[in-house]
């Protein structure tokens, strides 16, 4: 089984769904939940497809006969969104005559019909767009703009409501989505409206063997806000959408809450399963946050968990390699400057448009009125970047797979029968950490977090600071092991054996280092300890260590 506990539009659902695994997904924002539920609920088979069909069918025959009850509905709001706007400025009253009848028959009056989550999302994904398949004046289709906005855009380009037959378009999309019945198995897919917090009351104990997932970034995306269109639709609040979901958290709230939300999810998972969060790096102000390797930071120290490494990412933290012109992150940021109108009631409708530059931030500004409007930068609210990493985490213990050794990491001088791979796998990194990192690795080595490499080092090699470990930061720990490699380096052949001995004996005592009682080496002599930082910073054969 596949898990997903913030599943959005049900990526990681379909897809398991479609490789004939058993796929939850979770969401606690309606507009995710209506959307995966969709995706999930699509016809398998032409006789699905038939049903979809007559339902499309009954539907406009009933709105056929109902037309002028919704009518005055549409002219109505249309009329009062001159005042006040809403979304009578965003349709027609075509349109609107017709989503108002389909609200009230979808939405509002609970149906059974089995076909009507498919049809929901059809008319979500068509609610805004800039091509006559979609139902609003021409707009974006990935976020809201807002209304205000709308109304003086379509007054200033001078832009005219299309006239739109939605029961035609919801025939044509939905005939696109059909997909082969014979791709998917006996499996189930279920999608709940549920907290992340509290993943594991759904349910499914110990069942998932992998978990998926990409949870909300500080405070990047305005779920609700940004979507207020589609979640008029679905009769939903956007303010209180934004009010329940965590998508405005600062840094440490952040921490507390995915901590919770990855201690409930380990109820969910199999012992032999693995988690992959993928988590993107975060730019506030000048700031580069690396909120991945902060996740982990914070939720290493309960025990619960261990890095899950393999050959693509030897430290349990995998840079993904999507181009930043495919990702999602070009939507929200976008040059990174939001256009905002002032408010004397502090009202949260206030966010406008989002535009590539600065520049073009002071001309929209300039167009729409200074005394009324207003640009931030995105930064100032944290501002999505295209680097997502991936953090994979286990069961201490689980054996979800074996780690092996991929022939490019080790260097040529190191035995391939070593009995300790991972501690040959951490070379090159170290290498890397001392400033000295050979082009042949380079590609791996820049996207590994630094703070992860020098904790897995003194992990791997049971390394201790202080009999309390965990207390001790990786940047001392960083600057420990730079001093160590200083000293060793300072060491050349000429200097006796004596000699080397004292000044191990010194750095270590000088450093509070001390090896746990696993590897304890304190007795030993200075050649081995001299064996074991040679070997630490990739010099010497790792027979050393044996002799
Ligand atoms: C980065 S998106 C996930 C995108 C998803 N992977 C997709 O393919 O669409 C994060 C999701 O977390 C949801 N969310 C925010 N706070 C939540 C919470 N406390 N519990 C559950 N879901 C939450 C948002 O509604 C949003 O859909």
């Amino acid at each position: 089984m596949v898990v997903d506990p913030f599943c959005g539009r049900g990526t990681t659902p379909l897809e398991a769904y479609l490789l004939g695994r058993n796929a939850i997904g979770s969401d606690l924002n309606p507009l995710a939940v209506r959307l995966s539920r969709g995706k999930l609920n699509a016809p398998k088979d032409i006789d699905g497809m038939v049903n979809v069909m007559k339902r499309v069918q009954e539907l406009e025959d009933k709105f056929t006969l109902k037309k002028t009850q919704y009518s005055k509905e549409a002219k109505r709001i249309r009329r009062r969104s001159e005042k006040s706007p809403s979304v009578g400025v965003v349709f027609g009253k075509n349109v609107l005559e017709q989503l108002l009848f389909l609200q009230n028959e979808l939405i509002s009056s609970e149906t059974k019909n089995p076909v009507d989550p498919f049809l929901i999302s059809i008319i979500l994904h068509s609610m805004h767009g800039s091509s006559d398949s979609y139902f609003s004046v021409p707009m974006p289709n990935t976020f809201s703009m807002s209304p205000k906005y709308i109304k003086e855009y379509v007054k200033n380009e001078g832009l005219k409501y299309p006239s739109r037959n939605v029961f035609a378009i919801l025939r044509e999309k939905a005939a696109i989505a059909l997909y082969s019945a014979e791709e998917i198995e006996d499996t189930f897919a279920e999608i709940y409206e549920h907290n992340a917090e509290q993943f594991d009351s759904i349910g499914f104990e110990k069942s998932a063997k992998l978990l998926f997932s990409s949870p909300p970034y500080l405070k990047v995306i305005k779920y609700g806000q940004y979507n207020w269109i589609r979640l008029w639709f679905l009769g939903e609040d956007y303010k209180k959408v934004d009010e329940d979901l965590s998508d405005d958290l600062a840094l440490e709230d952040y921490l507390d809450f995915m901590e919770n939300v990855i201690s409930s999810s380990r109820k969910v998972l199999d012992h032999n399963g693995l988690a992959c969060w993928v988590i993107g790096d975060v730019e506030k102000g000048a700031n580069k946050i690396n909120l991945a390797e902060k996740v982990w930071e914070r939720i290493s120290g309960s025990g619960d968990w261990e890095l899950h490494c393999v050959d693509e990412a030897p430290l349990g933290i995998i840079v993904d390699e999507i181009a930043p012109s495919k990702k999602v992150t070009r939507i929200w940021n976008s040059g990174g400057h939001e256009i905002w109108r002032k408010s004397k009631d502090n009202a949260t409708e206030q966010f406008i448009i989002h535009v590539e530059t600065q520049s073009e931030a002071d001309l929209k500004v300039k167009e729409l009125g200074e005394t009324e409007y207003f640009s931030v930068p995105k930064g100032t609210s944290g501002q999505a970047t295209p680097l997502d990493r991936i953090l994979m985490i286990k069961p201490v213990g689980s054996k979800v797979f074996d780690i092996r050794l991929d022939a490019s990491y080790e260097e040529s001088d190191i035995s391939d029968t070593s009995p300790n791979q991972n501690l040959f796998v951490l070379i090159p990194y170290l290498k890397w950490l001392m400033g000295q990192t050979t082009s042949k690795y380079k590609r791996y080595i820049r996207r590994i977090p630094k703070l992860d490499i020098v904790n897995v080092i003194f992990d791997q090699l049971n390394l201790k600071i202080t009999e309390d470990d965990k207390s001790t930061s990786s940047t001392v720990k960083a600057s420990i092991l730079r001093k160590l490699w200083q000293e060793i380096n300072n060491c050349n052949d000429s200097v006796l054996p004596k000699t080397k001995h004292k000044i191990l004996e010194d750095i270590l005592s000088k450093l509070d280092v001390k090896f746990s009682k696993k590897t304890d080496i304190s007795g030993s002599s200075a050649i081995t300890k001299m064996g074991v930082f040679k070997i630490l910073v990739g010099i010497e054969k790792q027979k050393e260590v044996s002799d």
